[in-house]
């Protein structure tokens, strides 16, 4: 079997978010299977492969706008792996992309979609030899229709994954001339664009043989929402061949310094050490942390800021690392002002090094999202020992047992937030804190559970195109 994941970044080659990390992790949990995957990714001028070795292997010639663009293939390797990660590049297109991959010249619409129009290249220039293509968000959303027109029946199969719903790459319909999709032979592509946008996520949703997002109980919540929207009934259309595989974690990135037998002395020191780094009273209150990208639409930081007073007024330590939305960087930072710094820190920067001090130091790890499709950072606060207390949304839901491994809270409010915040400063340094701890540092959500899944489904997926291949044949 031989796939082909696609998408706009891979840790740790481009990371933004949590799609850089299950696009760096899952190849390599499938690998283990035995199955042969390469990943493909724009090569954007913050892509690290400093320590990498960057093979330039070939130039594509791409149709795009009327013209033909030379887009030259990279190679190298994930690392520690034998997985191979292709890396498209182009100035024009994959150039002036920064931190946010958004584009002054070019909207982000026309250059995943030229991206999309590249990988179509490169899958033909290898033979058309991939049994599979493995879409992941918006960005990838066009490649399966691409496909059909440019390969017809013997195109490989595809997957759509979902990573989060809320970014669904709504842009000028002029993109699908563009790219060369010509909507009187794709109704759906007809259909979409009528109102003068098209909406990749949505194409990707359409087109694919299936489609998955990255929990089962995120999978429940987006066919039960009551949104508007020709993407929720595209979305409905196609239940059938939509499921929710869990993410897992990548351990190998997480060395932590401590294990079941040595949590207490080892956390202990790293508090110490953590409240001296960040100028914090040093005393026995216990820590809560966050570590999130800043975004208010998705994090509960709304609720979180309300929350944090209630945090202090009982003697805690609140603890967040994390940037992205400057004007909610600038609320926090005014928090921390008026009920002192010794009390609250905030860290709006991307320190993986104070990430990971931050993990093993806390005691209880807070993630208030309104809707979070897997979440990463309850898994990684678990392995560290910092008990998570979390909306019972999405993924969280999915993997955090509530009273075992974490306390969950159903309303989206600031006092339900408040009430699951108790519960912890009432069980802190007791057994049963020290029960749940373990049982944290217990649990096992490493990614080879997930790339199984994936696998059952990549067969399923293969069969049912061979079996249309053989049938329209
Ligand atoms: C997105 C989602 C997050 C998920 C991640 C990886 O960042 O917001 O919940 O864990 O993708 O799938």
């Amino acid at each position: 079997m031989k796939i082909l994941i696609a998408a706009s970044e891979a840790a740790p080659i481009i990371k933004l978010g949590g799609l850089g990390d299950v696009v760096g992790s899952l190849p390599k949990a499938l690998e283990k299977l035995g199955v042969n995957v390469a990943v493909v990714i724009p090569y954007f001028p913050t892509a690290v492969v400093a320590g990498l070795k960057v093979y330039k292997s070939l130039d594509l010639l791409v149709p795009f706008n009327g013209e033909s663009h030379k887009v030259g293939v990279y190679a190298t390797k994930l690392p520690r792996s034998f997985v191979d990660v292709f890396l498209l590049k182009n100035d024009d297109f994959f150039s002036t992309v920064g931190k946010t991959a958004s584009l002054g010249i070019r909207s982000e619409v026309e250059v995943f979609s030229f991206f999309a129009r590249a990988v179509v290249e490169l899958i033909k220039t290898k033979f058309n030899t991939y049994d599979l293509v493995h879409c992941n968000d918006w960005h990838t959303g066009l490649i399966a229709q691409l496909l059909q027109d440019e390969l017809g029946l013997e195109r490989p199969a595809t997957v759509m994954t979902i990573h989060n719903f809320s970014y669904q790459g709504i842009g000028d319909a002029r993109t699908i001339n563009e790219v060369g999709l010509d909507p009187s032979v794709h109704q759906m592509v007809a259909w979409d664009i009528a109102d003068g946008d098209v909406n990749m996520l949505m194409q990707g949703i359409a087109s694919a043989d299936f489609v998955t997002t990255v929990s089962p109980t995120y999978a429940k919540e987006l066919l039960a929402s009551t949104d508007e929207g020709k993407i929720f009934d595209v979305l409905c259309a196609r239940k059938d061949r939509f499921i929710g595989i869990l993410n897992g974690i990548d351990y190998d990135a997480f060395p932590r310094p401590l294990d079941i037998m040595t949590y207490q002395v080892a956390k202990e020191s790293a508090k110490q050490s953590l409240l001296t780094k960040l100028n914090m009273t040093k005393d026995d209150a216990p820590i809560f942390s966050m570590i999130s990208r800043l975004d208010p639409n998705q994090k509960g930081l709304d609720i979180l800021i309300d929350a944090i007073p209630e945090i202090v007024s009982r003697r805690g330590r609140f603890i967040l690392l994390g940037s992205g939305n400057v004007e909610w960087e600038e609320k926090f930072k005014a928090l921390s002002v008026k009920y002192s710094s010794t009390n609250i820190s905030i860290n709006t920067v991307f320190d993986p090094e104070l990430a990971k001090q931050i993990y093993t130091a806390s005691d209880f790890f807070v993630i208030p999202s309104k809707f979070e499709p897997c979440g990463l950072t309850q898994m990684i606060s678990m392995w560290y020992g910092a008990v998570p207390v979390a909306h019972s949304v999405g993924g969280l839901r999915d993997t955090i047992a509530h009273g075992k491994t974490g306390f969950l809270f159903d309303d989206y409010s600031a006092g339900a937030l408040v009430r699951a915040l108790d519960r912890c400063f009432a069980i802190y340094k007791s057994q049963v804190h020290s029960d749940m701890i373990e049982a944290c540092l217990k649990v096992n959500f490493s990614f080879d559970k997930s790339a199984l899944a994936y696998k059952a489904l990549y067969e399923k997926a293969i069969q049912l195109r061979q079996d249309a291949f053989v049938a329209e044949d």
